[in-house]
């Protein structure tokens, strides 16, 4: 069999570490590991619409950002296809035949889209009463469609965050939900999930669960080198270690957490002894190093940092520069997305046909049926 990888993002907003950490940087592995058939990335516009119908501009304008990110991260479009959910409108058909596969109350289970509504208000007054509250139609219903996205490609993989499981769950179910009501036709996708526990769910600066444009608590892959800094050094860390010599907590500090999805043994080589202090320099060799000197106290936040801060400008600094590149050809990145709708179109037509083939509904390619030749 195939081994085909589907995984995507919502264009409401720039990407940023959260993704590269959860998603993105694996993305890039998988691509350089020559280990799949076919690889593809989706701008889930049609997706990102279904909390944004009132804000089609947002979303317009983030698709090209976010294929912008792809790129400069080291997406390479020469190995893997790159395309826009709404454009391919197989992938519409095929949710409103999932859509009988699934009941209400399964969807009202999903935890991720429980969370989800109640984050943004959605579940407040249910009397219809109010424009805003309410849960959209749509919105509720995104893990079917997020199935159709899957099964379209009949991906193999799902390389995404831990937060998605749910989506990847209820994908599964509906395969096998439908191969045993119309015969085998879908394949069954595994989920990737990150392998550092770290990038399972990448804090906010300000120390929340979530890095999250709603929070402004995000670091952007596109974000200046000055801008790392800053918000680097606004970072929440732990508000007991007042003074150097404190003892200082690293569970749940979100400065060793992005150190634990960042820092690789080279930096230390790299950067040990840049950072001098009144009373103590950076001299570890390992982040353990690191981390129990913070523990016993006499590891400053703004040493660390410092050292974080550099660490992530080395990360994004070819990203930054790469951006700045494609950004001098807007057309030539449209281009790419658009033969890369253009392939994956082919392949959703065809699943598309082998669907309607197993329901039985291909009704005028049906002679027995019709009696026409
Ligand atoms: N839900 C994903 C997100 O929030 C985007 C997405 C849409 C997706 N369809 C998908 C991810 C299919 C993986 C597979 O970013």
């Amino acid at each position: 069999m195939e081994k085909i990888i589907l995984t995507g993002d919502r264009p409401t907003g720039r990407l940023h570490l959260g993704h590269y950490v959860g998603s993105l940087r694996r993305r890039i592995e998988l691509q350089n590991s020559g280990e799949f058939d076919k690889i593809f990335i989706m701008i889930a516009d049609a997706q990102a619409l279904t909390d944004n119908a009132d804000n089609p501009e947002k979303v317009r304008q983030n698709i090209i950002q976010v294929a912008l990110d792809y790129l400069s991260a080291g997406l390479d479009p020469s190995k893997v296809n790159i395309f826009i959910q709404s454009m391919v409108p197989q992938l519409t058909e095929l949710t409103f035949y999932y859509m009988n596969l699934v009941t209400v109350q399964r969807l009202q289970r999903n935890p991720t889209v429980k969370q989800e509504i109640k984050m943004r208000g959605f579940s407040e007054s249910e009397d219809g009463s109010d424009n805003k509250a309410g849960t959209p139609v749509g919105f509720f219903c995104y893990p079917i469609s997020q199935a159709a996205d899957i099964t379209a490609f009949k991906a193999t993989t799902v390389p995404v965050g831990e937060d998605q499981e749910p989506m990847i769950e209820q994908c599964r179910e509906i395969v096998r939900k439908f191969n045993s009501v119309y015969g085998p036709t879908l394949v069954e996708p595994e989920i990737l999930l990150p392998d550092n526990a770290a990038c399972l769910r990448l804090p906010g600066t300000d120390g929340k669960a979530k890095m999250s444009k709603s929070l402004g608590n995000c670091i952007y892959l596109s974000d200046s080198e000055e801008e790392v800094v800053r918000k680097v050094k606004g970072m929440f860390t732990d508000p007991g270690h007042l003074q150097v010599s404190d003892p200082g907590k690293v569970e749940g500090n979100p400065v060793f957490t992005y150190l634990d999805a960042f820092c690789r043994p080279e930096h230390f080589e790299r950067y040990a002894s840049c950072f001098v202090g009144k009373k103590s320099s950076f001299e570890f060799h390992s982040l353990d190093e690191a981390k129990a000197q913070y523990r016993a106290g006499g590891l400053g936040d703004m040493m660390l940092k410092n050292f974080l801060a550099a660490i992530l400008n080395e990360t994004l600094e070819p990203m930054r520069q790469r951006r700045a590149e494609l950004e001098k050809d807007l057309p030539a990145v449209w281009e790419i997305l658009r033969k890369g709708t253009q392939a994956a179109e082919a392949v959703a037509a065809q699943t598309l046909d082998d669907v309607r083939k197993s329901m039985r509904i291909n009704y005028f390619d049906d002679s027995e049926l019709t009696g026409l030749k």
